[in-house]
């Protein structure tokens, strides 16, 4: 088998379920998990699904990624709009990343619009609720059959 897609998880996901259910819905992350656990087994990939509330464990498991990753599938949270140094390790990693938010950060503040990660990202997916992370997963997939341009 391959070696597992990453999905990792940003500042506050560990609060799906209470957070702002209107927004992010009533999923709990690990409902979250277990969606992205079973799809992936469907599909037959591994996935190795972790949460952080800390900007610099965060880079170092993308930093980790990049020698036991075949992708990442990323919702880093409010990190997204804010960190140069994320966008920094996932350039270092050199590994296809699919960037995925449970709202539709286009239809939210306008400090949300900006995407650092989306600069290191093959593609983005947001606004789909948690269906966005086997939406993520399937893409990453697809996009490892494409030949290197
Ligand atoms: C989010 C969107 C971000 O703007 C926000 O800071 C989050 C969650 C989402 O999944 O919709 O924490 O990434």
């Amino acid at each position: 088998m391959s070696p597992p897609i990453f999905v990792l998880n940003g500042p506050n996901l560990n609060m799906l379920g209470k957070r702002e259910p209107a927004i992010y819905g009533t999923a709990t992350l690990a409902d979250v998990r277990q969606i992205v656990e079973s799809h992936a087994a469907s599909v037959g990939v591994a996935t190795d699904f972790r949460q952080t509330n800390s900007e610099g464990e965060l880079i170092e498991w993308v930093h980790e990624a990049r020698d036991r990753a075949s992708g990442i599938v990323l919702n880093a949270g409010a990190y997204t709009h804010t960190s140069i140094a994320l966008f920094d390790a996932l350039k270092s990693a050199e590994l296809p990343v699919v960037e995925v938010h449970l709202s539709n950060i286009f239809a939210r503040e306008s400090f949300r619009h900006h995407s650092y990660v989306a600069m290191a990202a093959v593609g983005v997916i947001c606004g789909f609720g948690v269906r966005g992370y086997t939406m993520a997963l399937d893409a990453l997939i697809e996009h490892f059959k494409k030949p290197a341009a």
